[in-house]
């Protein structure tokens, strides 16, 4: 059988035609390419219903994340055309790279947030995540005030618990902005969310309540997973 060069020179087409449908097929899987590189906002439809988390605040909460997708890409796709275009040296090239960790980490931390929430269950205490926070904080207790007060500070932002992949300890961070603070190359295993859009709807100023609801909804099994 004929391949498709073998064919192309047998019907006297030649290299033209060759060239202009391999420069077709290259075009088309640039496109793919970018498509399947375009983040896609997740479904977190099913923690509708949590106990403690109104319906009307959780779909705000998800337009105001699907909002962090659309804005990731766009910076991505405005950026790339800039390098396409050579305006890296512009003021609008550098304000589009800043710009990039905050819309990157707000669309990050909801999902990290999003996923760890939905739980049955309070934690396991013979899990091995249990063991680890026992071990870095003296007992699970202490974590859990040390995590529940962080949240308490004032300000908005995020508590994270991260796992310092270099010796493995565990660590509550307070997050300040999305693009901010994260400590370098660690590892994000229970993240809750402390803008007043997480809460405010459903509590008003009360956020130890929030935190209260958040703690009875924590996916321990999701958090685990990310334990490295
Ligand atoms: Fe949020």
């Amino acid at each position: 059988m004929l391949n498709r060069r073998e064919f192309l020179a047998a019907a006297g087409i030649g290299g033209a035609a060759f060239l202009f449908l391999d420069a077709i097929r290259s075009n088309a899987e640039t496109i793919k390419k970018e498509e399947d590189m375009a983040y896609t906002a997740k479904d977190y439809s099913k923690l509708i219903g949590m106990e403690g988390f109104g319906e009307t605040l959780l779909k705000n909460h998800f337009t105001l994340y699907q909002g962090y997708v659309t804005n990731t890409n766009k910076v991505l796709d405005t950026l790339g055309l800039m390098l396409k275009e050579d305006k890296t040296g512009t003021p609008e090239y550098a304000e589009m790279k800043r710009r990039l960790g905050w819309e990157f980490n707000g669309m990050r931390l909801h999902e990290y947030y999003f996923e760890n929430l939905g739980g049955k269950s309070g934690l396991d205490k013979n899990s091995k995540l249990a063991k680890k926070l026992s071990e870095d904080f003296g007992t699970y207790e202490v974590w859990e005030k040390d995590f529940r007060a962080t949240g308490a500070m004032r300000g908005i932002g995020w508590v994270a618990l991260y796992q310092d992949v270099m010796n493995g300890k565990l660590m509550n961070f307070w997050i300040n902005e999305h693009d901010v603070s994260h400590p370098a190359g660690c590892n994000p295993l229970l993240i809750m969310d402390v803008f007043e859009h997480a809460f405010m709807l459903d509590y008003g100023l009360k956020r130890a309540d929030y935190i209260g609801a958040f703690f009875r909804n924590i996916n321990w099994p999701a958090a685990e997973a990310r334990l490295k």
